[in-house]
């Protein structure tokens, strides 16, 4: 598909390059904070503290930098502060201005991916795999250096068995697997990043902090939704208006964290412990997660396992499960009157196609377009195979 076809086909994609955002994604993040009000700015509930998981290529990242560090507002509550401003008028609008872009105070943001990505200027980037127990001490340290000496990053056996010392208000989870195009296995694999965040969201997570990820929602996803509401006070489902109706794509919006309580024997072994029993309980009684980040240990249900066992969450019995599966409300967000990601648009006459803001440094593909360069091109093996 060419440039200007894909911006008829996809007006998000469009304004992504004309409002310089490294990907439309940007759009997905903004529409659901116009619902759920994700960057509060008014205490206690302030938000200033922010892990970005899966965040390259760092569109979710821009707009944290916007709205926390530069104190800018978009799309809905952009245009509501607009007008309150035009209604005031003069030296109140300038006055109110200010008050409007004031910039929040000791605001931290730790992004990571697999992927490298280009620095964005006050955010602490992390290229690491959010599924492996080896991310977890990396994080901590990226939040707050001071509280953990460098000789802990990257080793597991390290990892802090108490609580985080000055969590995080907010977690993203933007992440998504390489499509394989066979749904079940593409569902699965989402799955799995999204237990990953989920596992490090408990471990950094204020009491009442929020977490957003994306998931697909499949056969199974209810089974996740009540999985998320034994941590969560609420939890909903978010379709923003810039994610294609037609995709499986939605998003968990979780608020107000409740910490799960450790239970006090497991408490005692501490993180080393291999026990494939260990358990900790839910605030519904129900049996939870292993996390090594609030006393649990990443531990599989196989005895044989050990800390180097990939992050995962393990539900303790089947037996502890809810008897009844529960449906989180399923919220549209974004305005009606935003543009539809399904619908193609005509383009002006006059149009030119801007380039993508930010190239993927590093994508999976690169390593083929090289040897097809170094073949001659596109057809450069035919012309081989004609010419022999
Ligand atoms: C849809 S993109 C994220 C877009 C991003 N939110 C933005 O706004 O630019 C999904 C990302 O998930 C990342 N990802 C997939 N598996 C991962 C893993 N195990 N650990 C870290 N990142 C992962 C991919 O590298 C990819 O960059």
């Amino acid at each position: 598909m060419g440039k200007s076809s894909k911006d008829k086909r996809d007006a998000y994609y469009r304004l992504a390059k004309e409002q310089n955002w490294r990907a439309r994604s940007a759009f997905k993040l903004i529409q659901i904070d116009e619902q759920f009000d994700l960057f509060a700015h008014s205490e206690p509930e302030s938000v200033t503290r922010v892990v970005d998981l899966c965040a390259a290529p760092g569109s979710w990242s821009q707009v944290l930098s916007r709205v926390l560090i530069k104190g800018e507002s978009f799309g809905r509550r952009a245009w509501e502060e607009k007008r309150r401003r035009e209604l005031r008028e003069g030296e109140e609008e300038e006055e109110e201005e200010q008050i409007l872009l004031k910039p929040r105070k000791n605001v931290k943001i730790v992004a990571i991916d697999l992927q490298p990505m280009t620095p964005l200027e006050g955010i602490t980037t992390l290229k690491a795999d959010i599924t492996h127990p080896s991310t977890i001490p990396l994080l901590l340290k990226a939040l707050d250096p001071d509280a953990y000496p460098s000789s802990t990053s990257g080793s597991t056996s390290s990892t802090p068995s108490l609580r985080h010392p000055h969590p995080v208000d907010l977690v993203l989870s933007d992440g998504a697997p390489d499509v394989t195009g066979l749904h079940d296995l593409d569902i699965y694999i989402q799955s799995q990043l999204l237990y990953a965040a989920l596992n490090l969201a408990i471990g950094v997570l204020r009491p009442g902090g929020k977490f957003v990820a994306k998931i697909f929602r499949g056969r199974d996803v209810d089974l996740i939704y009540a999985q998320l509401k034994t941590v969560f006070e609420k939890v909903s489902v978010a379709k923003p208006r810039s994610s294609r109706a037609s995709s499986l794509e939605a998003f968990v919006v979780c608020e107000g964290f409740r910490p799960p309580v450790v239970v006090e024997s497991e408490k005692q072994q501490g993180v080393e412990s291999t026990s494939a029993t260990t358990t900790t309980q839910g605030p519904d009684g129900l049996g939870l997660l292993s996390n090594p980040l609030f006393g649990g240990a990443a531990s599989s249900s196989s005895p044989s396992s050990s800390s180097n066992q990939p992050i995962g969450i393990q539900t303790t019995s089947t037996s502890t499960m809810p008897n009844s599966r529960w449906i989180p409300p399923f919220i549209a967000c974004g305005d009606l009157s935003a543009w539809d990601a399904d619908a193609s648009y005509e383009l002006p006459p006059d149009y030119v196609s801007l380039d993508p803001v930010q190239p993927p440094t590093a994508p999976p593909y690169k390593k083929a377009l090289e040897r097809r360069r170094e073949m001659g091109g596109m057809y450069g093996k035919t012309k081989g195979v004609v010419g022999e």
